[in-house]
Order: structure tokens, then sequence, then C-alpha cells
């Protein structure tokens, strides 16, 4: 199977915030934008695989800042790493200036999807070899989140976790 990279996955979703998607405060409620995450991940999921994918866990999400009623959102998503059938994909969320049009990130999460055939069996994808710093250094990290997301489903015992032993021992 072909090895690819991080940025033949990237999808970007930009949409407004409308009134019916906010919170009491009038910014944008946090279920709808997990959901935009959601989709733009699992389209990068989608593209690096091409195979169907699922959400198997989201392993961080950080509301950082609120996004106001009629912002311009834009979600950004790409594989950071390939393992067996799983795959890590970074999410980063910005909102732009109306006037200036600068950007400042307000979000970002970190999601594992897995690609499964008809049945819903878990299904070998391509490699991923990261090209730019920042994809080399969220590669590296992946299979230490890997390993704690597993521990957390109950899917890993803690002695096992290598690379989070190495984390705490170095
Ligand atoms: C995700 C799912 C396909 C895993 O299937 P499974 O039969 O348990 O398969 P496995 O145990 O072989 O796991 C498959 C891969 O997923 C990874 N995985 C499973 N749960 C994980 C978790 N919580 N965190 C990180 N990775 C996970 C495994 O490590 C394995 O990775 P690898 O093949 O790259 O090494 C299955 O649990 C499922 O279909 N879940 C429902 C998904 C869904 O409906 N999502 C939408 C929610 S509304």
């Amino acid at each position: 199977m072909e090895t690819k990279t991080p940025r033949e996955s990237l999808t970007v979703l930009t949409d407004l915030v409308l009134p019916g998607e906010t919170n009491y405060l009038d910014n944008l409620f946090g279920g709808e934008l997990l959901a935009r995450m959601d989709r733009a991940c699992s389209i990068a999921a989608r593209r690096h695989s091409r195979r169907i994918v699922v959400t198997a866990s989201v392993n961080h999400v950080a509301f950082s800042k609120s996004v106001p009623v009629g912002s311009v959102v834009t979600v950004e998503a790409k594989v950071s790493r390939a393992f067996t059938s799983s795959m890590e994909v970074f999410v980063d969320v910005w909102i732009e200036d109306r006037q200036s049009g600068e950007r400042t990130k307000v979000n970002e999460g970190i999601y594992t999807f897995v690609a499964v055939d008809e049945t819903g069996k878990p299904v070998p994808i391509p490699k991923i070899q990261p090209e730019t710093e920042l994809e080399k250094e969220r590669y590296d990290g992946a299979l230490r989140r890997k390993q704690l997301s597993l521990i957390l489903g109950g899917r890993m015992k803690p002695k096992d976790a290598t690379e989070l032993k190495a984390l705490f021992l170095d």
C-alpha cells in the first residue's frame, strides 16, 4: 500500500455561526462545533484511507476562546498518524476578523477514526510520512496519545503502555 502524506488528507470547512447554533451568551454552542470538527476529521480520515471510517474516540478538545454569532469559522483537519486500521486526526479551528481577515485560533481537537469494511470490520490503511515540523511533532506524539486513549477506553492495561512509561521516566 502506498505511503501518503498528511497534506493529502487536508480538509477545510468554512461556515457561518447562525443564531440557532448559539448558547445563551450568543456564542457558538459547543456541541455544534464538535459536530463540525467530527465532520471535517471524518472527511480527512476518508481521504487518507479511501475507506468507510467511523469515529472511535475523541481524545482531546480544548475550547480556548468563545465564537460569537456571525463569526466565520474555519475547521481544518489532517491525519497526523496512521496505525494498522486507526488514524489520529488533528483539527484546528479558526475565526477571522471581518475587516482585517486576521485569523485567531479558538479551538483544537484530536480524534481517532477507524477504517472499516461494509460489515464494520477494521481494515488496513496506508502508512503516513509527515513533512513539516508540526506534522512531525504530531506524528511523534501520536502513539503516546493512542495508548492513553486505549487505557481510558478500558482497552489497554497501564502496565502495557510503553510510550507513556517512557514519558514519565524521562
Ligand atoms: C471503532 C471500532 C470499529 C473498533 O472495532 P473493534 O472491533 O473493537 O476493533 P479493534 O479492537 O481491532 O480496534 C481497531 C483499531 O481501533 C483502535 N481503537 C479502538 N478503540 C480505540 C480508542 N478508544 N482509542 C484509540 N484507538 C482505538 C485500536 O487500537 C485498533 O487500532 P489499530 O488497528 O490501528 O492498531 C468499533 O468499536 C466501532 O464500530 N465503534 C462504533 C463506532 C461508531 O459508531 N462511531 C460513531 C459514533 S456515533
